[in-house]
């Protein structure tokens, strides 16, 4: 990352997924990276998105280490849950689920820019970004179905954008922005990838995740955008 200062610090959340282990990878193979940590359910200290209490004992161990940290990576997310996979009619809406999802998909990533986005510089450019999915994007909804994954997601997408303004004077360089990965051989997508145009190695997709991420300043916080670079609509 060329963009940041030099070394650099990060943390990549959900680092037992694909997509976060494929993030850590590449951080580690980045001699700019001075340090990168990846927190996780079962990590020291530990994270789960569904205990506030781990998320903040999480950002008093990460402040312990560095006062700043210059590039924060949420790579944790949700599609299949207790084996229901994703709705594709309203008649299989199930409150639980879709509950759920808001808690994984929307309401674990406000927790972490409640508790982690105070770790990033005030005075240089810093990265907050966090993995949504393009059905979030409700101007691009022209198929309909996956409701809960796709109201969760178009949630994190107006938490994204939100934090950003709230950001905009304390942390005036800070890039807060939601991604869209593309289609990528993972956990997550195993089951539903098969009618897909493209499916991305992890690799290559957070590879091109963090070329965009470095090409991005602050005039482009709050907003979305995709592996290639394209902006993409809310
Ligand atoms: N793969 C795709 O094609 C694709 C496409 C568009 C968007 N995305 C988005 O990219 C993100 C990463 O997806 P992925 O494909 O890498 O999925 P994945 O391999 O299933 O990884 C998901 C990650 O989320 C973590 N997680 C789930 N519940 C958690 C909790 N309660 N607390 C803490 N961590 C939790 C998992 O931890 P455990 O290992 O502990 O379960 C895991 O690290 C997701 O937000 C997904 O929506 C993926």
């Amino acid at each position: 990352m060329e963009s940041l200062q030099t070394p650099y610090r990060a943390v990549v959340i959900g680092a037992t997924g694909g997509l976060g282990t494929a993030f850590i990878h590449h951080l580690e193979q980045d001699p700019d990276c001075g340090h990168v940590i990846g927190l996780h359910r079962h990590s020291d200290p530990p994270l789960d998105l569904l205990d506030e209490g781990s998320i903040q004992h999480a950002a008093a161990r990460l402040l312990e280490q560095a006062p700043e940290w210059d590039l924060i990576l949420d790579a944790t997310g949700i599609l299949t849950i207790d084996g229901h996979g994703p709705e594709k009619r309203l008649r299989e809406l199930e409150p639980e689920i879709m509950a759920h999802a808001f808690a994984i998909n929307a309401i674990g990533p406000a927790l972490l820019f409640k508790h982690l986005a105070p770790l990033l510089p005030r005075t240089r450019k810093g990265i907050f970004a966090t993995l949504s999915a393009r059905v979030g994007s409700i101007a691009d909804n022209h198929l309909g179905g996956w409701l809960s994954y796709r109201a969760s997601k178009a949630a994190l997408n107006q938490i994204v954008r939100t934090t950003a303004l709230e950001l905009r004077f304390s942390h005036r360089q800070a890039v807060i922005v939601a991604l869209q990965p593309g289609t990528c051989a993972t956990r997550l997508s195993e089951p539903y990838r098969k009618r897909a145009p493209e499916v991305l190695a992890p690799e290559t997709a957070t590879d091109a995740l963090l070329q965009v991420l470095d090409g991005l300043d602050a005039s482009n916080s709050g907003t979305f955008f995709d592996f290639e670079g394209q902006r993409l609509p809310f």
